[in-house]
């Protein structure tokens, strides 16, 4: 199933898969193609996460319909912006970025139902007092609200080996009223209420040689492995890849090993939210650009030869608006605005968007 392409494709009239033969996709690729297009030729889809007030800009909007084929809300569609108030469900800026989508032919994922951020302060006391139907609800009320999402991070970050519990779960507010099935009991009431979503499980930290991500790489599997032992209905992981500069090693061999045992656990990996910090980078923006494309063709280049990777998406567009910017820990020491994505503050594209476009270029066809 491929829903993004499939959708885009007709609306397009592009038809590319149906021709199959790469080549001849190439050969219609202009300089006009966007990421999600080039993507596509080899049967990927390309996607950025939006906030929808940017999307009122037109610079910005013709951009995201250039080059993404799939948008996810960056914040609006979290429990925090959803129910702020018990029982009072406000679905409106996030029902924004859908109509966006549908009036431009692209495809929503939705994020994040289960997440230990932004959930709102009712609904942390309801959990800790072991109210634990509160998690199944919401779960439930979100797949059903937006019945045209067919991909959704179900349950986002729940492994944090530092807290010290053999089974590496994160201790949160859902462990607490749930006990370690919460994720479980998340997927399943996802599922019941849409029987033909993609369900993926989200989480950071597991690209570099470090012992924390090492620590994380087997934690996720051990987790994966319990899911599809006790059939809970998962299709696919999100691997956010906030990727860092500051010196750290990233091995494409131990990365694929750990691609490997996930894709062999029978299970699709999408890149979630591809971004990349460069805070101990030189001002010099040719030099600074240039780094970040390196490293990201790389880490994509190692990601995308692994057949089961069916997508990427980075965490934003343009440089204009990322998460980054008011991270105090991925702040420029000499105060610079970050260049995380891949076109710059003006939505042009910088080496980091070439970067992307070939590695999809090169990646071997999916069928
Ligand atoms: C971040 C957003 O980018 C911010 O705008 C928001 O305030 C907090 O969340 N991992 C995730 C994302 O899964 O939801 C986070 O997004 C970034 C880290």
């Amino acid at each position: 199933m491929h829903p993004f392409v499939t959708r885009r494709q007709v609306l397009l009239g592009g038809g590319l898969a149906l021709l199959g033969a790469q080549r001849a996709a190439l050969a219609l690729e202009s300089d006009d193609s966007g990421l999600a297009r080039i993507a596509r030729t080899n049967g990927l889809f390309y996607g950025a996460a939006v906030n929808s007030a940017p999307l009122t800009a037109s610079d910005f909007s013709k951009a995201v319909i250039r080059d993404a084929d799939v948008i996810v809300p960056e914040w609006e569609m979290k429990w925090g912006a959803i129910e702020k108030v018990r029982g009072d469900r406000q679905y409106g800026t996030s029902q924004r970025i859908v109509h966006f989508a549908k009036a431009h032919g692209l495809s929503v994922r939705g994020h994040a139902l289960v997440w230990h951020r932004n959930i709102p302060a009712w609904a942390v006391e309801a959990l800790n007092n072991k109210e634990y139907a509160v998690m199944q609800r919401h779960v439930r009320s979100m797949v059903a609200n937006f019945g045209a999402v067919r991909d959704w991070d179900v349950v986002n970050e729940a492994i944090e080996p530092t807290h010290d519990r053999s089974d590496n779960l994160r201790r949160s507010p859902f462990l607490t009223a749930l006990g370690p099935d919460y994720i479980g009991e998340a997927f399943r009431s996802a599922r019941a209420e849409s029987p033909g979503a993609r369900l993926v499980y989200n989480d950071f930290g597991f690209e570099y040689e470090i012992d924390t991500h090492r620590a994380r790489r087997r934690a996720l599997i051990r987790l994966l492995e319990r899911l599809k032992t006790t059939s809970v209905p998962i299709d696919a992981v999100g691997l956010q890849a906030h990727l860092v500069t500051r010196g750290l090693k990233f091995d494409p061999a131990a990365y694929a090993a750990f691609l490997k045992e996930i894709a062999d656990l029978d299970l699709k990996i999408i890149i979630t939210e591809l971004d990349i910090q460069d805070t101990d980078l030189p001002a010099s923006i040719g030099e600074r650009d240039r780094i970040l494309a390196d490293e990201t063709g790389r880490y994509l280049d190692a990601v995308l030869a692994q057949p089961a990777v069916i997508g990427v998406v980075t965490w934003g567009l343009s440089d204009r608006h990322t998460w980054l910017n008011s991270d105090p820990k991925a702040k420029r020491p000499d105060g610079l605005p970050s260049r995380p994505l891949p076109l710059d503050d003006r939505m042009e594209r910088k080496p980091m968007w070439s970067a992307i476009a070939n590695a999809f270029r090169n990646a071997p066809e999916r069928s």
